[in-house]
């Protein structure tokens, strides 16, 4: 079992957005799941050009990190997305490699795996982003086992939630957990998408391939 973490702090090792992080995957490492860090202030990330290559064959023209990030995605059981609140948003690289994987969200790369999502704040704003990559998760296919959020400085009681959610996601991804109330939100999406790529067949190839190799049309 993989589990990956992106955090999107841009302070590195002293970030709290990524010791918290570092918690859950501490956690989720002591169930047995082999766990990386994916530090973004060490990473080069360039934003999406909307050049759209992405939906006529795998990966981004662009070269810098992402298709090695987003590759690493694509292997793990698990994904934790974690970011520090900006202006009550992620942090703008944080978004900048969720934007390069618009390919994931048309083709719902992320069935089967499971989300977990760190936040941390000086104050507030971490409900609406902790909705946000919540929802990401929905639109790539993703079941979320939850999430934790810290206000001001790290608290014990912070970091308990955060090894208690890198057990959790671990359980999920053995047992194989089905969250009753996003299914149907995953529902709802592959029904939009399903409409979407069968109107654009000749725009985007690839993915209507892709999806008819699923067996989803
Ligand atoms: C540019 C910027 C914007 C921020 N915006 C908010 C905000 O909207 N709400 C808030 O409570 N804290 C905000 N903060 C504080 C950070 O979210 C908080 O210090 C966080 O824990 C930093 O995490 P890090 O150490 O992982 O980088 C902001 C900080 C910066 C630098």
């Amino acid at each position: 079992m993989k589990i990956l973490c992106i955090c999107g702090s841009p302070r590195g090792k002293n970030s709290q957005t990524k010791a918290l992080a570092g918690k859950v995957l501490k956690a989720a490492q002591a169930q047995g799941a082999g766990v990386e860090m994916v530090d973004l202030s060490e990473a080069r990330i360039k934003f999406c050009r909307a050049c759209e290559a992405c939906h006529q064959k795998p990966g981004c023209v662009l070269r810098d990190d992402t298709n090695t990030i987003l590759a690493k995605v694509l292997k793990a059981d698990g994904l934790v997305l974690a970011s520090p609140v900006y202006l009550n948003q992620i942090t703008a690289k944080l978004k900048a490699v969720l934007d390069r994987s618009s390919h994931f969200v048309h083709c719902m790369c992320l069935v089967g795996k499971y989300l977990a999502v760190v936040t941390t704040n000086g104050g507030g704003g971490g409900t609406q982003v902790q909705a946000y990559l919540k929802h990401y998760g929905i639109t790539v296919g993703a079941q979320c086992v939850g999430g934790v959020d810290a206000k001001g400085p790290l608290k014990p009681a912070d970091v308990a939630a955060a090894a208690a959610l890198g057990k959790e996601l671990v359980a999920a991804i053995r047992g194989k957990k089905q969250y009753p109330d996003q299914i149907e939100s995953l529902e709802m999406q592959k029904q939009y998408f399903r409409k979407l790529i069968t109107l654009r067949k000749d725009d985007w190839p690839y993915e209507y391939q892709f999806w008819k190799d699923q067996e989803w049309l």
